[in-house]
Parts: structure tokens; C-alpha cells; sequence
């Protein structure tokens, strides 16, 4: 792998645990101005230096991110077809890698939708990119089971969905937790991370989620509801950290969280137990 191929990756894993905290912030590209995320700027701000990397469009890169924050960036290059479409997986290369290199992107993300209409489409426009991306340096990350795949997401179809992307080329898969979870990753010969989906009943599972897939395997997490849709969004993402980078347990993550809220509001998390949303 080229230096420079190699350096963009590392800039998004940390070296001790060699895993990432990706905040996926690029739903608005198919859903429009999506809850909490209607000022994205405002939303980001404060989390922009409490995770490894953000997965994003270059439309909100340029509007709602300094360029001095110095976050890792994955840019979303796919898209084309929104949720009043019919076939989400109508979707085409929508931001040349040209322009990833000239936002200084550490990666370049795509969705695949296997066993959709647009299979095809998908796919060989998955593997053009990688080519692209190898002639460039700059790494390319699959997301897999995304839209109308939702309910498929059982372990055979995300094995299937991952080890085709790797084997199209991606240097990294994005995907969705599922029971079995290892059988995915062991099939798939480059890092798994993990969506979180749409917000969960609690914190407790997201965390559990994060948790349970990183002992199955997964290099991390891409996660965004469930963190930016969070009352706790800055707490969320300290937790995640706790057990992304230091094998921390589901009970160890929430006193993080709580930690982290009591600092930064002190007086109203004084006679605050962990409760609502925990
Ligand atoms: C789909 O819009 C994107 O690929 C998201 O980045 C992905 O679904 C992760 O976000 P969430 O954790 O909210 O599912």
C-alpha cells in the first residue's frame, strides 16, 4: 500500500488500539435536514474534538466545518436519489476524487446496495472509485445496508454485502451490527466499522451495540443518531471512546458519560442521577 494511502488511514485510527470513533453526519444527503442536524455547524461544533474522523458531504464540509478543526474527514461521494425516491439504490458518484483531495479528505465513502435494483450500478461504480482511489492515494470506504436494505440486515446478507465490497476493492466497510456478528468480520480481509442505525430506546443499548461489536471484531464505530440525536451527544461520544479505545464495559462507558456531563454542567447534574435515557 502507498505511503500516502497509508498515512490517510492512520489518520482515522488511533495508534494504541488501532480503532475509530467516526461521527456520520451525512444523512441530509438523501434525508434532507434531519433531526438535530438542521444546523449542522451548530450540532458538530462541540463534538468536532471528540472523535477520530467525521463522514460527511463536502456541502456541509464547507459550510458547517472550519477547516481549521482538524478533524479527519471521510467524505461522502455518492448520492443522487433522496427518500421521496422510489429506489434508494438509484444512487451514482456525485463528488469526483479530485475535489477529496483538495478538501484534504482522509477517505472516500460510498454506499453499495446489494441485491437492489441498482445492484450493478453500485458495485462497478464502487469498483471505479477504488480504482481512482489507488491512483490517488486516497482510501475508499463501502457502506453497506443502507435505505430500503435495512431489513436484511441478518448475518448472511451482511457477510455477503462486506466480503463483495472488500473484494471490489474497499480499504474499509461500513456496515450494520447484527447477531453473529464475527462471522461478518471474519469474512471480511479489511476493517468493519459499525453504523448505529436510528436512535435506540436508550443510551445503554447504543453503547451495547458499540460494545458487542468491537469484541466481535469491529474496528470501531460510524455512528450518528445515536450520538447526535442524544441529550448527552459530547458524553456519548467520551463513552464510546471508553470502550472503542479502552476495552472499557457498558457500566464503565456510563460512568464516563456521567462524568463527562457532571463536568461540564456541575450544577445540574449535582442531583442528577443517571436516569432518563440511560
Ligand atoms: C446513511 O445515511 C449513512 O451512511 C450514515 O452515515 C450511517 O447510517 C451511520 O449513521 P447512523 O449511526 O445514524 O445510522
Amino acid at each position: 500500500m502507498d505511503w500516502g494511502m497509508r498515512n490517510r488511514i492512520g489518520r482515522m485510527f488511533r495508534p494504541h488500539s488501532g480503532r475509530t470513533v467516526m461521527l456520520a453526519v451525512d444523512h441530509g444527503y438523501f434525508m434532507g435536514p434531519t433531526h438535530h442536524l438542521e444546523n449542522a455547524g451548530a450540532t458538530l461544533g462541540p463534538l468536532l474534538p471528540h472523535c477520530d474522523a467525521i463522514a460527511l458531504t463536502r456541502g456541509i464540509l464547507r459550510t458547517s466545518v472550519p477547516p481549521t478543526a482538524g478533524v479527519p474527514i471521510i467524505l461522502r461521494v455518492s448520492g443522487g436519489v433522496t427518500v421521496l425516491h422510489e429506489d434508494l439504490s438509484d444512487e451514482a458518484i456525485t463528488t469526483p476524487i479530485k475535489e477529496a483531495l483538495r478538501l484534504n479528505a482522509s477517505a472516500v465513502a460510498m454506499s453499495v446496495f446489494v441485491g437492489a435494483p441498482k445492484e450493478h450500478q453500485t458495485l462497478t461504480a464502487l469498483g471505479q472509485l477504488v480504482t481512482e482511489g489507488e491512483d490517488t492515494g486516497m482510501p475508499v470506504m463501502a457502506i453497506t445496508a443502507v435505505g430500503k436494505e435495512l431489513d436484511k440486515r441478518d448475518q448472511r446478507y451482511l457477510s455477503l454485502a462486506c466480503r463483495v465490497s472488500a473484494e471490489l476493492g474497499a480499504h474499509l466497510v461500513k456496515t450494520y451490527y447484527c447477531d453473529g456478528f464475527s462471522r461478518v468480520v471474519d469474512g471480511c480481509p479489511v476493517p468493519v466499522v459499525v453504523a448505529g442505525g436510528p436512535k435506540l430506546d436508550s443510551i445503554e443499548a447504543a453503547l451495547r451495540l458499540a460494545h458487542d461489536a468491537v469484541e466481535a471484531g469491529a474496528a470501531g464505530v460510524d455512528m450518528g443518531r445515536n450520538i447526535w440525536q442524544s441529550d448527552r451527544p459530547v458524553g456519548m461520544l467520551k463513552a464510546l471512546a471508553a470502550i472503542i479505545h479502552e476495552s472499557a464495559t457498558v457500566p464503565e462507558a456510563l460512568d464516563v458519560l456521567q462524568e463527562t456531563e457532571a463536568a461540564r454542567s456541575p450544577t445540574t447534574s449535582a442531583g442528577t442521577q443517571p436516569q432518563a435515557n440511560v
